[in-house]
């Protein structure tokens, strides 16, 4: 079972990629946090191998990816293989321990840990990155990915291949939490004169965050994964003033429809 959040495609990409090469079946975090339940309950084959895959938010795990842990029941768990792999556009930071953390809490382990770097969608500080750089990302991940699907198929255990930059600890203990707690306003989010009401931002949220009643509104369940701006077909989609005059970035491997399946 391939646990997935993806905003803007990386990561549905490489769950995908893992989840057809291992026969495994794709679960959508997104969906099953909107179900409204509180507990996510799953029963377990033997020997099923259990992913979790999602983009790196500030050097940690998206909060909704947390959220979908602490609920998590894994009926049947006995030491199942148990991997992670966080797509980010740089480096993940400490994030990975963050997910085994929680799922230590739940007397549950990562056997191993990939993180694949592919195309930036964090326009809110910086901006996409170039055609060249977009592309020359997606072929190594596809190396990466390669790799990664032959270390799950063999169920290679204690293998932590992860691109954590410097200096990790002060990314994930310091940045993410203080990113967790102000970083993310969706009350900054809107809609310029552009807007067409198409309604796509509110199918893309995988938080269930947007109402659109002409133009978007946006709740407060927001977790930042920019789906909404990125997925928008005529960039009226602005978060302040910040992501003004910046470039848009989907996978052109997943069709928007995969991510409105989620
Ligand atoms: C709110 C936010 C924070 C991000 N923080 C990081 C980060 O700390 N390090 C990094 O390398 N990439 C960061 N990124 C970039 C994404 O992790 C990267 O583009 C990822 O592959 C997007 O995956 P998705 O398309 O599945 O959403 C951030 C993106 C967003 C939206």
């Amino acid at each position: 079972m391939i646990f997935y959040f993806s905003g803007t495609g990386n990561s549905f990409y490489a769950a995908k990629q893992i989840a057809e090469h291992i026969h495994e079946p794709l679960v959508s975090i997104a969906a099953a946090v909107n179900s409204g339940s509180q507990a996510y309950k799953y029963t377990l084959k033997d020997r099923e191998a259990i992913g979790f895959v999602f983009p790196t938010h500030s050097w940690g795990p998206p909060k909704i990816v947390l959220d979908f842990l602490e609920g998590l029941e894994l009926d049947g768990y006995d030491s199942h293989y148990m991997f992670g792999v966080a797509t980010c556009g740089g480096n993940i930071g400490n994030a990975m321990d963050v997910v085994n953390r929680q799922l230590k809490r739940k007397g549950m382990e990562l056997s191993s840990g990939f993180s694949i770097v592919m195309p930036n969608n964090y326009i809110i500080m910086g901006d996409v990155d170039s055609k060249e750089r977009q592309e020359a990302k997606l072929s190594a991940a596809e190396k990466a990915l390669e790799s990664i699907r032959e270390a799950v198929m063999d169920r290679q255990r204690g293998v932590f291949r992860l691109k954590k930059g410097f200096p990790a600890r002060l990314l994930t203990g310091v940045v993410h939490p203080m990113f967790v707690k102000n970083g993310i306003q969706p009350a900054k989010f809107h809609a310029t004169d552009s807007c067409q009401g198409c309604e796509t931002c509110e199918k893309v949220c995988g938080s269930g965050n947007i109402a659109v009643d002409g133009k978007p509104e946006w709740g407060s369940r927001c977790t930042l994964c920019l789906a909404c701006l990125h997925y928008c077909p005529v960039q009226a989609i602005q978060y302040g003033k910040s992501t003004e005059r910046k470039g848009r970035y989907t996978n052109r491997n997943v069709s928007i429809k995969e991510i409105i399946g989620g």
